[in-house]
């Protein structure tokens, strides 16, 4: 740090130049998160102080933060829901597999979870000290039953699906994990992080959600397809006994306990998650994820038109292409044609997520360089 500071003309200069670096995101086909809605933006702001770690000193944020999660609830088919905002799909599945861990005291505790599940999951293994265990995919990219049956044990505290998984979009078999979860007396922890805020939109879309008496618990990201600002996402019991499980004491503060990874807590996000529900409505969404699913369409027939195919139909706005060399594709069309697409590992596959930035020009455009990189690799 410098001995004297710099005025406000001096510092936000520095701020421009470091923004230049950043990558506008109308070029980045590669993020599940996209510019926060411009209400999210305005709430963020005006709760820029708000510390939800220590509530009782912001009683509004907090009846904000109950709101939200009573309109998630409502949403997602529990009425009994509990729950908070997190920093994002990765806290909420930590914070759900230790409340399975801890309802649920064995001596070498194990999850099952699809191959295809999010790198968080390899986090967890180790924060937690916990073994995960990987379940086959089948040729649709979804969970294999089997698979996941012969992998319980003594040991398993619970089941892990997931409705969008990040590289290929697909939703596992919910209500047949659920059955599998009810029978064998286990926790089901559904990782919806981009799903949650795409599935409930579509015409038509599998069950995935707290209808599936199996499910106890649920992430949900505003920051991904919610349109609200950075980090802000969502984990839902169906129980408030799973919750307690999650329970410390904060003797220092105005509140008894909290039920949270993190101490302090971004009331900010609370606020921009908050606005942007209560603006768009269901209504709202449903157009967005409309639009995102036209682009979607647009972009698969576009590229069948030069010959390269999604490897499954997609069922949400994250599209896998069938593409010779995947990694080097990807390095060319970043380096030469300055686009940010990212890769599927299995199978190998060039990943695209569509959100709510891209247009059909810019597809356009971009299917007119992918077509020029592939005749170069
Ligand atoms: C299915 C799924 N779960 C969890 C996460 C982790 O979310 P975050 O990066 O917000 O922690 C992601 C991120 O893309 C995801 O796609």
């Amino acid at each position: 740090m410098n001995e004297n500071g710099l005025n406000e003309k001096e510092v936000l200069s520095l701020l421009n130049k470091a923004k230049s670096n950043d990558l506008q995101y109308n070029h980045v086909l590669s993020s599940m998160c996209t510019y926060p809605h411009e209400i999210a933006v305005k709430a963020h702001v005006k709760f820029i102080e708000s510390n939800m770690g220590d509530f009782g000193l912001f009683q509004g944020t907090y009846n904000m933060e109950q709101e939200i999660i009573k309109m998630l609830g409502n949403m997602l088919h529990c009425s009994t829901v509990n729950g908070y905002l997190t920093t994002g799909g990765t806290e909420s599945n930590i914070q759900a597999i230790r409340s399975m861990r801890n309802s649920h005291i064995v001596n070498d505790p194990n999850i099952v979870v699809p191959e295809s599940a999010h790198f968080s999951f390899d986090k967890i293994a180790d924060i937690l000290n916990i073994k995960v265990k990987k379940a086959d995919i089948d040729d649709e990219l979804k969970v294999c039953l089997d698979s996941v049956e012969s992998l319980i044990d003594d040991n398993t505290v619970g089941l892990v699906g997931i409705a969008g998984s990040t590289e290929f979009g697909q939703v596992d078999p919910i209500s047949d994990l659920s059955k599998i979860a009810v029978d064998n007396n286990l926790f089901l922890h559904i990782d919806a992080a981009f799903g949650g805020f795409v599935l409930p939109f579509l015409p038509k879309s599998e069950q995935f959600d707290f209808s599936l008496t199996g499910v106890s618990s649920l992430a949900i990201d505003p920051h991904k397809m919610g349109l609200s600002t950075i980090p802000s996402g969502v984990l839902l019991f169906r129980d408030m006994e799973d919750l307690i499980h999650l329970k410390a004491d904060t003797p220092y503060l105005t509140i008894d306990t909290q039920y949270t990874l993190t101490g302090t807590r971004s009331g900010a996000t609370v606020a921009a998650t908050y606005a942007v529900m209560k603006h768009l409505g269901n209504e709202g969404y449903r157009k967005i994820v409309s639009r995102s699913m036209h682009l979607t369409d647009y972009f698969v027939k576009s590229v069948k038109e030069i010959g390269i195919y999604p490897v499954i139909d997609p069922i949400m706005n994250v599209i896998a292409l069938d593409v010779p060399e995947p990694a080097k594709l990807r390095s060319k069309l970043s380096k030469e044609y300055n686009w940010q697409v990212s890769i599927a590992q299995k199978p190998a596959a060039l990943r695209i997520v569509m959100m709510p930035h891209m247009d059909f020009e810019t597809i356009d455009l971009f299917v007119g360089d992918l077509q020029k990189a592939l005749d170069e690799i």
